[in-house]
């Protein structure tokens, strides 16, 4: 069992009060609250080891670079990559969706198709919608039923020699649904396609061990992790990382430079130009730790009975429907009342304290599907209580009233 106001304590964010309430932060889709661990080591590497990293032979420099490659390491582990040059750090998703997208324009001919999943994130559909435009291959969907499941008979049949790419987020940032992401990558391998799997929604949920999911790519960000913002990584199969072209050309990429011709470096910084976030990516590491010294498997229990609880006591509000009714889910709830704009519920309970995401949340074609603008979305994490969810429900009621 967690002990929640001892993991509580830990977020200092918590305990604010916001419109002179107590803040109740469920917005932990669009990013999660920081540890003071967390906060530290960043304070701890501007004013102990600052230095730009795989560059200088000074000790500050050999210092920063070897806590960044630590870091390196310490996602591998997490996520079970083969190799650290397997794991490539970003700023985010949608820069490692960007850059698996960019390389993937060397490769698809006209006619090939890319499978996109009805539930995608904009960030899993526009960069592949750009591709297709530039090579003459064909976007298709794999559709999506009431409950926000993917009909896997649909993709089935979508599936042939022409498929080239299919890219599916695990969970769901709209609705929380888990998607059964093994049988998509099987599938999808047997006829040659290559699979792009979006995590960024599912690693504050679970520990993802991509060999065993044998996706050919893992993207993710570090601020929904309880890392910090302007950090993420792209995983990919070495054999995929050496077939795809550089992203961005730059300092750190490069094995040589003449004007006539340049050579890339090897694995992992031929995807790596520039200066990166180095206190974010050595900090990632720390976040990371943070996570798994609770444990995965009591975040999953803890968020499993906040999931059940939620769905419960909304369900009491008269008129109100959950989108995104299907079976396995992450502790996500999207919902609205008849009648009244999602944007007007989340102003109110703002009012009282209540941080939801109202909206599309980057995800229009699943609110087209439903037809409605929008949803407020309540996004739970592990440090979030019952007592909480008690107060969301009280201030929708609140809200429904002055609104109805
Ligand atoms: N992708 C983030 C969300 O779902 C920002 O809110």
């Amino acid at each position: 069992m967690l002990d929640i106001q001892k993991i509580r304590a830990d977020f200092p964010i918590l305990s604010q009060t916001v419109n002179g309430k107590p803040l109740v932060y469920f917005d932990n889709g669009a990013t999660s609250q920081k540890p003071q661990i967390v906060i530290d080591a960043i304070e701890k590497y501007y004013q102990e080891i600052n230095a730009n990293i795989h560059r200088g032979v000074h000790t500050l420099s050999q210092l920063a670079t070897d806590a960044y490659e630590i870091s390196r390491g310490k996602v591998q582990q997490h996520i079970n990559a083969k190799f650290a040059h397997e794991v490539l750090f970003t700023p985010g998703t949608t820069h490692g969706i960007n850059l698996v997208t960019n390389g993937f324009a060397s490769i698809l001919k006209p006619g090939d198709e890319v499978l996109v999943s009805a539930l995608e994130h904009h960030s899993n559909i526009v960069p592949w919608q750009m591709l297709c435009e530039k090579t003459g291959a064909v976007l298709k969907v794999i559709p999506m039923n009431e409950d926000g499941e993917l009909i896997m008979d649909a993709f089935d049949a979508l599936l042939s020699e022409k498929t080239k790419v299919v890219t599916v987020n695990h969970i769901s940032n709209a609705l929380g649904i888990i998607n059964p992401i093994k049988y998509i990558i099987e599938k999808a391998h047997a006829v040659g396609a290559a699979v792009l799997i979006d995590g960024a929604q599912a690693v504050p949920h679970l520990k993802p061990d991509v060999q065993e999911l044998d996706c050919d790519f893992y993207v993710f960000s570090g601020h929904k992790m309880c890392g910090p913002t302007g950090t993420g990584i792209l995983y990919g199969k070495e054999a995929w990382l050496n077939k795809l072209p550089p992203y961005q050309g730059g300092g750190e990429m490069i094995k040589e430079v003449t004007f006539e011709k340049t050579t890339y470096a090897d694995l992992p910084h031929k995807f790596e130009a520039g200066t990166p976030n180095i206190a974010g990516g050595i900090v990632l590491g720390t976040a990371i730790d943070y996570l798994n010294n609770i444990g995965f498997d009591n975040i999953q229990k803890h968020e499993e009975e906040l999931l059940e609880y939620a769905t419960k006591r909304l369900l009491e509000i008269e008129g109100l429907r959950i989108y995104g009714t299907g079976k396995n889910k992450a502790s996500v709830v999207s919902f609205n009342i008849d009648g009244i704009h999602p944007y007007d519920i989340g102003s109110i309970i703002d009012k009282l304290g209540i941080a939801v995401r109202t909206g599309h949340h980057c995800a229009q074609p699943i609110m087209n599907f439903f037809c409605i603008p929008g949803t407020i979305r309540a996004s739970f994490s592990f440090y979030n209580t019952k007592e909480e969810i008690d107060l969301m429900v009280d201030a929708v009621k609140k809200a429904k009233t002055m609104l109805s």
